[in-house]
């Protein structure tokens, strides 16, 4: 399939790309329990587009995780369809792949975790290549040969975030905001067509922060669709194009962050309201 190269530019500086707003995902029905407990996603529905950057909301154990994880086929749904529409024209239902095309899936849909998953022992350059690990044969990721473009590659994305000085440090050594960064050029290494962001800015200060939501804007303005867990409403409100509400496992919203109302707040949070910021 034709992979569309993440163009990297200066902030703010939108790439007009044609495919901006066409469907990529229809989610229909979607459900999970872990075991035999209460569902924790029921019915899920919601069509995700090329180019959207979408906070994903809701209090702690309303679902965020598991949605994005499910999507990315790291869980498996217990019911429903994740239809996906590739630029191609072909379509496949997420939730009934086989192991080989689960690995497929994977590669165009990158995942951010919430606690990094880097290689602690390697350096940040190997850890951004291994983004291409789908597409690299085991034994050659296994001694680091990688080919002359996907390192060209690797050093492009860790000079856009700021990050090339630290490239040949290991990847333990580094703080929490250069982690999160690398994160991010592993994930866009393998040029995914959505990106899923669990949590990204938890525990990072302002100014990583604000990095980091630039990043994901500037990802999303070039026609990746971008799905971000968010605990801050300020963020969501000055960042996000639109954003999804979950609440025990359901959505109670879906629509433009500027419609977020005190009171639909309040049905999200509950008395974690005055802990938003
Ligand atoms: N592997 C698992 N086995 C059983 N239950 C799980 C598992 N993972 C998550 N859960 C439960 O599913 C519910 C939703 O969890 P999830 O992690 O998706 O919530 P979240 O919205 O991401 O919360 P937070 O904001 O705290 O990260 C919670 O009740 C949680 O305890
Ligand atoms: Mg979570």
């Amino acid at each position: 399939m034709a992979q569309a190269q993440l163009k990297i530019a200066p902030q703010h500086q939108a790439i007009p790309n044609p495919a901006s707003h066409a469907k990529v995902l229809a989610v229909n029905g979607l459900g999970k329990s872990y075991d035999s407990q209460a569902r924790v996603l029921d019915d899920i529905n919601f069509d995700l587009h090329a180019g959207e950057l979408v906070a994903v909301i809701g209090r702690s154990g309303a679902g965020k995780s598991t949605l994005l994880h499910v999507l990315n086929g790291t869980i498996p749904a217990s019911e429903g369809e994740i239809r996906h529409f590739a630029e191609n024209g072909k379509q496949q239902n997420i939730v009934e792949l086989n192991a080989r095309q689960m690995r497929q899936w994977r590669s165009e849909c990158g995942m951010i975790f919430q606690d990094f998953c880097l290689v602690p022992r390697l350096d940040v350059l190997t850890n951004v290549l291994l983004g291409r690990l789908s597409q690299t044969s085991t034994l050659k990721s296994l001694f680091k040969i990688f080919p002359d473009e996907d390192r060209a590659r690797a050093i492009g994305l860790l000079e856009w975030l700021n990050m090339l000085p630290q490239a040949l440090q290991r990847a333990e050594n580094l703080s929490g905001g250069q982690m999160q960064r690398v994160a991010i050029c592993r994930a866009l290494m393998q040029n995914p067509k959505i990106l899923l962001a669990d949590e990204p800015v938890a525990s990072l200060d302002p100014k990583n922060t604000r990095r980091i939501m630039d990043v994901l804007r500037q990802v999303s303005e070039n026609g990746i669709s971008v799905m971000v867990n968010l605990h801050s409403v300020e963020l969501v409100k000055e960042y996000c194009t639109r954003a999804i509400g979950i609440a025990k496992g359901r959505i109670v919203f879906d629509g433009h962050p500027s419609q977020l109302t005190d009171s639909l707040l309040h049905t999200l949070y509950g008395e974690e309201m005055s802990q938003l910021n």
